[in-house]
């Protein structure tokens, strides 16, 4: 398979973290501002997991996965996300469907299918990357590397928030467990663990709301432009 860099590739801004660490509405805030496209890789191993699921593709199939991953039918239009031309920007957003993606993102030929199709999301406009391992594997010549990390009653707690929950009930422990059971998995998986590259910024936005974090992370572009 074809892994070429683009002509273009330090033209990304590549934000890394874990569940729930609020990446995705930093990143595309980010994107919005600066005027650049935004990668949701999640969405990739999110989508991949649901297809899998709906063709009662046995977990331990590794090449079948794969296969899924590479012909994924899938379009991204307009804030929404089409999984053969079915709706699915709210399915794939569940715990268990994140669960799922997790399971099978630890899988090598998963990620080797799903490269080349991220990288195609750049384009000469510039793209703000989201995901585990935008800065080590995908875009390695990122002009600007993130790493988000907050602590997981942090995150679940904000997690709790948007589904509108207690947090002290039953459910918001659930929560909790996953999320540190999501932690697990993507940390400690053999290819493209989430951990930090040597040459990221490190924010721990569990005192920061999103606009302060947004902020934060434009000051470091600014440094890097100048
Ligand atoms: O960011 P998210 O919660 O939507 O991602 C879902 C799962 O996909 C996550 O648990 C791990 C996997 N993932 C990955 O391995 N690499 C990425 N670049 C993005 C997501």
């Amino acid at each position: 398979m074809s892994t070429l860099l683009s002509p273009y590739d330090t033209k990304v801004i590549a934000i890394d973290g874990p569940s729930a660490s609020g990446k995705g509405t930093i990143a595309a805030r980010i994107a919005s501002i600066l005027n650049r496209d935004y990668l949701d890789s999640g969405a990739l191993y999110r989508l991949t997991a649901l297809f899998a699921k709906q063709r009662k593709i046995d977990w331990a199939n590794e090449e079948q996965i794969a296969q899924l991953a590479a012909t994924l039918p899938v379009i991204f239009i307009g804030g929404k996300i089409l999984l053969n031309d079915l709706d699915v920007t709210h399915t794939i957003r569940s715990e268990e469907v994140g669960l799922n993606a997790s399971k099978i993102a630890a899988y090598p030929l998963v990620r080797a299918a799903l490269l080349q199709r991220q990288r195609d999301f750049l384009t000469t406009k510039g793209l703000v990357a989201d995901g585990r391992d935008m800065a080590s594997v995908v875009f390695p010549n990122a002009e600007l590397k993130i790493f988000l990390t907050a602590s997981a009653q942090v995150r679940a707690k904000r997690r709790a928030l948007q589904l509108d929950l207690a947090i002290n009930g039953e459910e918001f422990k659930q929560i909790l467990v996953d999320i540190e059971k999501r932690d697990a998995a993507d940390r400690t998986r053999a290819v493209a663990p989430l951990q930090p590259v040597a040459d990221a910024h490190i924010l721990d936005t569990s005192s920061l709301n999103i606009d302060e974090s947004v902020q934060k992370i434009l000051d470091w572009y600014q440094i890097i432009k100048k």
